[in-house]
């Protein structure tokens, strides 16, 4: 089917909550995906921090073909292996505690909430404005953008938002807040890294009131900062990450992870999902982790993003770049969107606009050098223009 039928199919046929860019994508592999003409693309936005290691890593989709054979689904009524086994490793390399698996980040944010509100029963959730948690109701209840609210009011009750700012957090907590949800580097709004200051003070806000202190880490974690998870390079441990995005290595998944304190809050019957934590998302998932806890692997995310920032720094229009590892995003003093488009469709060059001159890269994590001086080039080709 041509790119225009296609376009066709959408306009009787999708609902249009999406704005797609004129491209359809066939293949992908590595940091490369190939349009249906054989064009080839570089690929910095990864889905949106999704195919961390790259379109189609053969170990992922090995760990999918040896499972999908095997058994697809059966119900949580029962047991599988991936799913055990990727819960030990989760908690194994996060907080020690117990998973909770669902399907997408938002579902994890709402295990979350669900979660705190159970350890403290009518408590309420304290997050911090700009914040992105996910578009479900109580996710969205807690993501505080006038945009993407007002139209679905009325919202969850018992969410406060608070600037980012420690005095202003700290003064939120008390003794009826039943979670302070935070990603510690905002990813939606243009990649905000929260304050250190701001994170201890969420930190000893918790535990001065016994509340939970959740991180969420669907975007910033699986090594997309250059360590496993975003919080080991902020001091402050939380009670709770949530991840999904590159958990599954490109297939959904999604998960609750918890420190020892939080483990058994939920009894059988008070959450579940159908899908959630299905043998061959899980299968996948398993080998995304153990690929990308590598030491190498995240050594080099810290040092190419160190590259990648470096040369993003002395390209014109580029005012400021801020993020860590290979999470970056740029302010212009040109039109975001319009690059984005100039670059995918002129260039070659996948990208992402999260503002009106801001500029999101997410490339893969096993980028390489040469890749990311090529993106480089691209990008100030379509800068130009
Ligand atoms: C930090 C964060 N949390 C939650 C979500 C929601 O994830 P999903 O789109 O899988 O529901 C996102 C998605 O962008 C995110 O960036």
């Amino acid at each position: 089917m041509s790119l225009a039928e296609l376009q066709q199919l959408e306009r009787t046929s999708v609902i249009g909550s999406y704005a797609r860019m004129p491209v359809e994508f066939v293949r992908g592999e590595g940091a490369r995906l190939w349009d249906e003409q054989g064009n080839e693309y570089l690929d910095f936005l990864c889905g949106i921090g999704v195919t961390n290691l790259g379109h189609c890593h053969p170990r992922v989709v090995e760990a999918v073909r040896a499972q999908v054979g095997r058994l697809m689904h059966v119900s949580n009524l029962f047991y599988t292996e991936p799913a055990m086994r990727l819960a030990d490793r989760l908690s194994r390399s996060s907080l020690g505690g117990k998973v909770f698996f669902c399907n997408s980040g938002a579902e994890a944010s709402e295990a979350a909430i669900k979660l705190a509100r159970k350890a403290r029963p009518r408590g309420e959730v304290v997050v911090v404005h700009g914040a992105f948690h996910g578009r479900t109701y109580g996710a969205l209840s807690a993501t505080p953008q006038e945009a993407k609210q007002a139209p679905f009011a009325p919202l969850v009750p018992g969410f406060r938002a608070v600037a980012a700012e420690p005095g202003e957090l700290r003064a939120a907590v008390d003794g009826h807040t039943a979670a302070v949800l935070l990603e510690p580097i905002q990813g939606e709004s243009g990649v905000h890294p929260l304050s250190g200051e701001l994170l201890h003070a969420a930190r000893t806000a918790c535990d001065e009131h016994g509340a939970a202190l959740v991180f969420d880490e669907v975007q910033c974690g699986m090594g997309r900062t250059g360590s496993l998870w975003a919080y080991e390079q902020t001091g402050v441990r939380p009670d709770a990450i949530t991840t999904a995005k590159a958990l599954g290595g490109g297939l959904p998944i999604g998960a609750l992870v918890t420190g020892e304190r939080l483990a058994d809050v939920f009894a059988p019957g008070d959450h579940a999902s159908t899908f959630a934590g299905g043998p061959v998302v899980a299968a996948a998932a398993l080998a995304a982790l153990e690929l990308t806890d590598d030491a190498e692997l995240l050594a080099s995310v810290r040092e190419l993003g160190a590259r990648l920032t470096a040369g993003l720094e002395r390209l014109a229009h580029i005012r400021a770049v801020r993020g860590r590892g290979l999470m970056l995003a740029c302010e212009l003093d040109v039109q975001a969107p319009a690059l984005v488009r100039r670059a995918l469709l002129e260039q070659r060059l996948v990208l992402n606009a999260t503002g009106p001159a801001t500029l999101r890269l997410l490339p893969p994590l096993i980028v390489g050098e040469a890749e990311v001086e090529e993106a480089l080039a691209r990008l100030a080709l379509a800068l130009e223009g």
